[in-house]
């Protein structure tokens, strides 16, 4: 945790070599037009997250960090994400993929050289190389989003991974776990790239509650709909009632019938919808109305964190709810290795002290919570990252899932969207109080 001068430079040089690789690998498996293309009103083009990648690397790198004069200065409101909504960026004269690529690419080379000689003390921005992680986090969330786009994209397939291994080692003992009341320390003031939301560490109070050993399956959510859980508006909130009546929802994102059959389309091939897996692709408002049908209830952010953080042995709160080390392939299934979630009960090293599976990657989790600051939150190093979008209008997602890289992921990373959303990798687990 405490790292060394040397060895911040070191892994700030490593995740942003990681980022880009993936970036690369995202963009460059499609020709030109799939790159300009707008896939779904809900995505950019691949070509504007490409660009606006390497631009918030320029701001943040090369002009507030070392001084340097803009590039392109003409080009920065097209990839500000705050001037033109997602729908409108097609319209936009954007970088071709060529110029787009160039632009990136020649940024990167100078942030090699600023990245050898900062000083990484000094200032909020520099200190433990902040500045370098966080730029580092942003492109890892921007390939995320790119990953989200391959999967609205209509098309055969061109993004090709392993799958998980099959579970192997001991199977969860029980289908919840009881978490102790009491307080725990939620949020961080020592880790060194966290973002904004995720400090200062405080104090919160948690009754105690039973949380699902596994994220719901695709079993256990077919049985809902097998119920009826659709057409029953005892389990809706209002707002998801209306949409699913809207659109005519009745299954996942994806999801398709054929011949007494879930189908699922994923990455540009249809197959079975696995059993055993994680749910995918639901909104807020299925996974709140999946958990009243249930008769439990979605965790908070803060009984999510204290299930995956919390070490009863020692009053703690860990990093992962392995230990404070760094995510290895044993312990969950991160950074787009496969693209899909693992089986339920997978694992087993990274369980939680108290035996909680699969906190970490696989699928985001949907919380109870709206998205709010931390007592003593303070806005860093741009309000436009979190706090503009605080508010009972967002719903806090937790843990990650198998397309976002361990640099953007960890027990007190968070996430937020809509409640509406269901193109991002969420999922869910359930809970109940004692
Ligand atoms: C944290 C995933 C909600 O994609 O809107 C990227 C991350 N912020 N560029 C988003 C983000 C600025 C953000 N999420
Ligand atoms: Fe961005």
């Amino acid at each position: 945790m405490n790292h060394a001068p040397q060895d911040a430079r070191e892994r700030a040089l490593a995740a942003l070599t990681t980022a880009r690789a993936r970036t690369s690998a995202l963009t460059d498996c499609v020709e030109d037009p799939d790159l300009t293309a707008q896939h779904s009103p809900l995505m950019s083009p691949l070509v504007w997250d490409l660009a606006h990648i390497g631009n918030m690397e320029e701001l943040w790198l090369l002009r507030q960090v070392a001084g340097r004069e803009a590039m392109h200065p003409e080009i920065d409101p097209l990839y500000d994400a705050f001037e033109h909504p997602r729908a409108e960026r097609p319209k936009l004269p954007l970088l071709p993929p060529d110029e787009a690529r160039k632009y990136a690419a020649e940024v990167r080379g100078r942030v090699f050289d600023v990245l050898e000689h900062a000083p990484f003390e000094g200032s909020d921005l520099l200190d433990g190389g902040f500045a370098f992680g966080m730029i580092a986090q942003h492109e890892q969330q921007h390939d995320e989003t790119m990953l989200i786009t391959h999967q609205l994209r209509r098309g055969a397939p061109v993004l090709t991974a392993p799958d998980p291994a099959p579970p192997s080692g001991p199977a969860p003992v029980a289908a919840e776990v009881l978490v102790p009341g009491g307080p725990f320390t939620m949020g961080t003031s020592a880790e060194p790239w966290s973002l904004d939301n995720e400090r200062p560490a405080h104090d919160r109070e948690v009754a105690p509650f039973w949380i699902d050993t596994v994220p719901v399956t695709n079993a256990d959510y077919q049985a809902f709909m097998a119920d009826g859980g659709y057409t029953d508006r005892r389990w809706w909130a209002p707002e998801g009632w209306d949409q699913i009546r809207r659109h005519g929802i009745t299954a996942p994102l994806f999801w398709r019938a054929e011949a007494g059959q879930w189908l699922r389309r994923r990455f540009g091939a249809t197959e079975m919808v696995p059993a055993d897996e994680p749910v995918l692709h639901v909104s807020w408002y299925e996974a709140d109305a999946y958990a009243r049908w249930a008769g439990r209830r979605l965790p908070t952010e803060a009984e999510w964190e204290k299930a995956a953080r919390f070490d009863p042995a020692t009053g703690r709160s860990r990093r992962y709810p392995w230990g404070d080390e760094d995510p290895t392939p044993e312990h969950a299934n991160l950074g787009q290795r496969h693209l899909r979630p693992a089986p339920a009960g997978s694992y087993p090293k990274g369980a939680s002290p108290l035996g909680v599976r699969q906190l970490i990657g696989d699928v985001w989790e949907w919380t109870a919570s709206d998205f709010t600051g931390y007592p003593g939150f303070r806005a860093f190093p741009y309000r436009e990252y979190s706090e503009v979008f605080f508010g009972p209008e967002h719903k806090v997602l937790r843990g990650g899932s198998f397309a976002v890289d361990q640099v953007a992921c960890r027990g007190t990373f968070r996430n937020w969207d809509l409640p509406v959303r269901r193109q991002i990798f969420a999922g869910f687990r359930t809970a109940r109080s004692l």
